[in-house]
């Protein structure tokens, strides 16, 4: 069975999960960056520093949330860079602070599902998406739809979260993951299932080998995984 944010309601997993990310929009940079104690900001850099070789002209950033990933993609000196996603909440905060770094000539946000993309084939250099696929209720339609719209020999970059396996930072991890983290989120962002449903869904989500034979499976050739910060989470790699 899914997992879900909300495990009383009865709304579709992409319903529940846009009225999590609205609801939580306002807290989710700072909390972002506190739990993960600023680490998350340097796997973005470090999976854009991936793309570098390519030198991609235009990118589309799926699930963008408050634009962190298409942001750090502006290190690339693309054309145009594209990020969409189902939270208007999570789409105002980025807005926000692309108005604020006076980017919005060369990142433009717009709404959107990963199911169905508004995009021609072939449309995009480079597809970004970090923290995002987790939260897909249909993964293999999601990954599916990217490739659609990758240009061919473009480039996919997935950052996503995984289970460390090795003791004892797996114990100590689990424990501040399980334990730790969904107190403090829901403290701070009011939400009572936004910081209890991360850690479910990513006990519940394939990743590592299983993740790189979905996307081989779909068609991707070159699939990599890159383990980051002793398995916490991965960068995965791919082409069209
Ligand atoms: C954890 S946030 C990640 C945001 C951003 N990429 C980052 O690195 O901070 C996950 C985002 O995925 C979006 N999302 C979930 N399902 C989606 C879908 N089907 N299509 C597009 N975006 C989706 C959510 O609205 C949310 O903003």
């Amino acid at each position: 069975m899914a997992v879900v944010p909300y495990k009383d309601n009865s709304d579709s997993k992409r319903v529940q999960v846009e009225t999590m990310f609205d609801n939580i929009a306002p807290k989710y940079d700072f909390l972002n960056h506190t739990l993960s104690a600023g680490i998350d900001v340097l796997w973005r850099r470090k999976a854009i520093k991936i793309l570098q070789a390519k030198n991609p002209k235009t990118i589309l950033d799926i699930a963008t949330g408050t634009a962190d990933f298409a942001i750090e993609a502006i290190a690339l000196n693309p054309d145009k860079i594209i990020g969409v996603d189902i939270s208007e909440g999570m789409l105002a905060i980025g807005r926000k602070k692309i108005e604020k770094k006076n980017l919005q000539q060369r990142i433009v946000l717009q709404n959107g599902d990963c199911e169905k993309l508004d995009f021609a084939n072939n449309s995009f250099d480079a597809i970004t998406c970090s923290f995002g696929v987790r939260n897909f209720e249909h993964l293999q339609l999601g990954l599916a739809e990217m490739l659609r719209i990758l240009k061919p020999n473009g480039t996919l970059v997935i950052i996503e979260f995984a289970q460390p396996e090795k003791f004892p930072i797996k114990q100590v991890y689990n424990f501040y993951f399980k334990r730790i983290l969904p107190v403090i989120g829901k403290l701070i962002s009011k939400d009572t299932a936004a910081y209890t449903y991360l850690p479910d869904s990513v006990k519940a989500f394939p990743y590592g080998a299983e993740f790189v034979g979905i996307l081989s499976s779909l068609g991707y050739t070159n699939c990599k995984a890159i383990s980051l910060t002793f398995g916490v989470a991965n960068i995965y790699t791919a082409s069209k």
